[in-house]
This record gives structure tokens, sequence and C-alpha cells, in this order.
């Protein structure tokens, strides 16, 4: 369904003279999700996951390699066309947008789905609110601004998606800044949406509760896929902390030469 061919990608590092201020963020990505499974996507902080999520969407251009949708090639498609092509993404920091309504923007993701003559927009939208634990007489009218708290934020993002005419979505750390309670009612809404079929859904998560429900598990490390495989074969790998040898430590000694000039 989704394939990624020999992908690599820089990134300004911000430090002109190095690499000509560009760092190696994703290497040698080959990497395939099919059609109707729930992917886990995992590894230690600053590995890679949200630049590949950013690199679906075409947020981010590689600087190598091919991404093909459904057998056609997207690496050039913008975001609007990949979007169009029903691919979804649910940032792990949600975009703010001042002096737009909650209202609305449920509006611009709703009108992909064919509406149903039976209920009204409204009564969808409140819905997709109301599943992700928002009161809409709270939330409506309000502004999708920084007054949103970040787990509200979050929470909106994923009734956001639950509108949306999408065929894959990427949750980018979903359980992030979202109180216990509502993030297990947001895990069943996730997985309710998935089962109901004809989609493929992949989780960038650190959360055991996510990990426990993906078909596959695929372990993204240094930049690299260092592993993937359903989630009975790949549990072992990620629990145990030993085996983790990308997670990257600081220690005092080797952090000296930074630190002294
Ligand atoms: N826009 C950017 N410009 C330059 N470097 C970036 C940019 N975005 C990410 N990076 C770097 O790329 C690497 C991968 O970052 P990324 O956000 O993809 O990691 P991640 O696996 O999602 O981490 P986390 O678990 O903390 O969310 C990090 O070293 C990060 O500092
Ligand atoms: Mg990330």
């Amino acid at each position: 369904m989704l394939q990624l061919q020999g992908i690599e990608l820089a990134l300004p590092n911000g430090n002109g003279g190095n690499n000509n201020g560009l760092s190696p963020v994703l290497r040698g990505i080959d990497l395939t999700l099919e059609e109707g499974k729930f992917y886990a996507i995992t590894g230690p902080n600053g590995g890679g996951k949200t630049s590949l999520a950013r690199l679906i969407m075409g947020i981010y251009r590689p600087t190598a390699g091919h991404i093909f949708w459904r057998g056609e090639e997207i690496t050039g498609l913008s975001i609007t066309e990949r979007a169009q092509r029903g691919i979804g993404y649910a940032f792990q920091q949600p975009p703010r947008f001042k002096g737009l309504r909650v209202r609305d923007l449920l509006e611009l993701a709703a009108r992909e789905q064919p509406s149903d003559p039976n209920g009204s927009l409204l009564r969808r939208l409140c819905h997709s609110l109301r599943s992700v634990g928002l009161c809409p007489e709270d939330y409506l009218e309000r502004e999708v601004d920084a007054s949103l708290s970040g787990g509200e934020a979050k929470r909106l993002e994923v009734a956001t998606l639950l509108l949306r005419k999408v065929q894959l979505v990427i949750y980018d750390e979903p359980e992030s800044g979202v109180d216990l309670w509502s993030f297990d009612q947001l895990l069943r809404v996730i997985l309710e949406r998935h089962r109901r079929g004809g989609m493929t859904t992949a989780v960038i998560t650190h959360h055991e509760q996510v990990l426990l429900q993906a078909d596959e598990i695929i372990l993204i490390a240094e930049g690299e896929v260092k592993a993937r495989g359903p989630r009975a074969e790949m549990w072992p790998l990620i629990t145990d902390r030993a085996r983790c040898r990308w997670r990257r430590s600081c220690e005092e000694e080797n952090d000296e030469a930074g630190c002294t000039r």
C-alpha cells in the first residue's frame, strides 16, 4: 500500500559550516506498510519517527529515494495532494490556527466524507468531539489557538481525523499530554476506527498499551529501521532494555569535549 524505497533525509543542523549545514536524519529506509494492518512505530527519542511521518505526509522531501502509494509514485506530490489520496497525519505537537473555530476545523475535515442523508453535519461534528471526550457545548465555538491545552489539542486532532476520509492514518504519540483516563478512550476510538476496516493505521508511540495492540512493531533508531515484525516477535526486543543498544546515553566523560569549548 505504502512503500518507501531507499529513503535518505538530511535536515538543516543550524551549523552552516558542517556538511553544507545538513545532518542526516533518516538513512536507507526501505519500508512497506500493508493495507488493513495496525502498526506501532517506536524507538528512542530523536531516532527519526516524526521525521519519517513528516516525509510520508510530504512536509519533508527526501534527499534520495522514492515513495509509492498504491503503485503511484508520490515522492514529488504536495501535502494537499497526498491528503487528497487519503493519507492523514496527527502531529506530535498539533498546530494552532488563530481565528479558526473548532467548528470550522471539523467542518473542513467532514467535507471529505459523503454526508449521511439521515444525519446532519452538526451531529457528526458533535459525535466526533464526544468520542474523544470533548463536550461540544464547551468546544465547538472555541478558537483552535494557544488557549487550548496540550491534551485538548491532541484530542481535537484525533476528532478531526475521525471525520476525514483517510486510508492511511499516522498518529504521532497520541498519548503525549493526554491524561490517563482520556487516553483509554482515545485509544479505543482509534482502534474502533481502524477495525471498521478499509484503513491502515500507524501509531508512533512510547506507550505499552498501544504496542500491545499492534499487528506489527517497527523499531526506528539512529535514523534507520533497526527491526520490524509481528508483535510477539518484537516484544522481547522492545521490553529488554539491555538489548536496546540504540538508546543513546550521555556519559559525563564523553560530553567534556563539547562543554569545555
Ligand atoms: N526540522 C528539523 N531540522 C533539523 N533537525 C531536525 C528537524 N526535525 C528533527 N530533527 C532532528 O532529527 C532527529 C530525529 O528527530 P525526530 O523528531 O524525527 O525524532 P523522534 O524519533 O520523533 O523523537 P521523539 O521520540 O523525541 O519524538 C533528531 O536528532 C532531531 O534533532
Ligand atoms: Mg517524534
